[in-house]
């Protein structure tokens, strides 16, 4: 066993409490290689902001826990050396079995999701009081979750939103003593989020989704005034990455995310963490395939996976400024 607090890892208590008064949203980036932690520390540190360094279920298996467990020893210690010691979570992200969440506990995760939303509202209940009350031992923070969101998370893939309904929050929260919630307001996790048809056009002929359900989150927030809410799929999917990978030879179809202005305005509510990964994936892929294209003699990966952190790294930065608000309260 060895504990967050040894590895230079914080829990998501104190930065949650900051988040909601200062209305903002702690970033919560997935990562599962050398390239993406890079970009994420850089970015956190020249920006000045806390992060969450997620990893899903699909990432350990890729990664292996015992290599991430030291990258994100590495992130501490990198990021002191870039300058600043911002604080910094390790998040496992969507775990679906107690076992699991017990492994990463066990292995210096400082934070867990138990993802009980495809349960019965019973046995969602039920395992996610089982996992607090095994992370609370180790003063690790649990995050649970109440609706299903659309699209795909990890192996599991659901048609439709099931939207949170505000009068179970309550409840949830009471019995099973999380110390925060995801809840699903219209968010879905990957690059298409919705389908062309499901949206307008502006005045410019630019798509634009249906609003998220903010009356949703209001409602929720009186019912659990001051308690930290999470949203997952937060993804804009910028289409300028998705013009870059395009016009490179990728062939990505109806890729719609959610508005950044809608995002920010989540932000200066109780909603003070924000998932993002399919973002990341886009401005790697785009920098990687622009290389590729515009030097096809190259080989070294070092020459296309260089410009792909560079691309992340951006992209984090101008997450952080414009977006979740997290800049300069690290
Ligand atoms: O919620 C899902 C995250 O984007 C992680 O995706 O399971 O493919 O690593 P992954
Ligand atoms: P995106 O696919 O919108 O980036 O969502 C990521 C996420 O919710 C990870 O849990
Ligand atoms: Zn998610």
């Amino acid at each position: 066993m060895v504990s967050y607090k040894e590895l230079g890892l914080v829990n998501s208590r104190e930065l949650f409490k900051k988040a909601i008064t200062g209305k903002y949203a702690i970033p919560a980036f997935n990562f599962n290689n050398m390239e993406q932690m890079q970009a994420i520390v850089q970015a956190c540190v020249e920006e000045n902001s806390p992060v969450i360094l997620q990893v899903s279920s699909g990432a350990r298996k890729y990664a292996n826990q015992t290599i991430l467990r030291y990258m994100a020893q590495g992130a501490v210690e990198y990021a002191k050396e870039l300058g600043r010691n911002i604080p910094i979570v390790l998040h496992l992200d969507h775990g679906d079995t107690f076992e699991l969440c017990k492994s990463c506990i066990e292995f210096g995760f400082s934070s867990v999701m138990i993802d009980g939303s495809h349960h019965s509202y019973n046995e969602n209940i039920e395992l996610t009081a089982k996992v607090v009350e095994y992370a609370h031992k180790y003063d690790v923070t649990v995050e649970g979750e109440l609706g299903v969101l659309a699209g795909i998370e990890d192996d599991v893939k659901a048609e439709h939103h099931t939207y949170t309904q505000p009068e179970e929050v309550e409840d949830f929260v009471k019995k099973t003593g999380v110390d925060s919630l995801a809840i699903s307001i219209g968010t879905s996790h990957g690059a298409n989020k919705f389908k062309p048809e499901q949206c307008t056009r502006n005045a410019d002929g630019i798509l634009v989704p249906p609003p998220l359900r903010f009356d949703i989150l209001k409602e929720v927030e009186k019912r659990i005034s001051g308690f930290p809410i999470v949203l997952h799929g937060s993804s804009s999917v910028p289409q300028d990455l998705v013009k870059i990978i395009n016009v490179n030879g990728g062939k990505l179809k109806d890729a719609i995310g959610i508005p950044e202005e809608q995002l920010r305005e989540a932000a200066k509510s109780a909603v003070c963490k924000i998932n993002i990964d399919s973002d990341g994936r886009l401005a790697m892929t785009a920098a990687i395939r622009e290389t590729f294209n515009l030097h096809p003699e190259w080989f070294d990966p070092r020459q296309y996976l260089g410009p792909a952190r560079e691309g992340l790294k951006t992209l984090y930065r101008h997450k952080l400024v414009n977006v979740l608000g997290s800049a300069g309260k690290a």
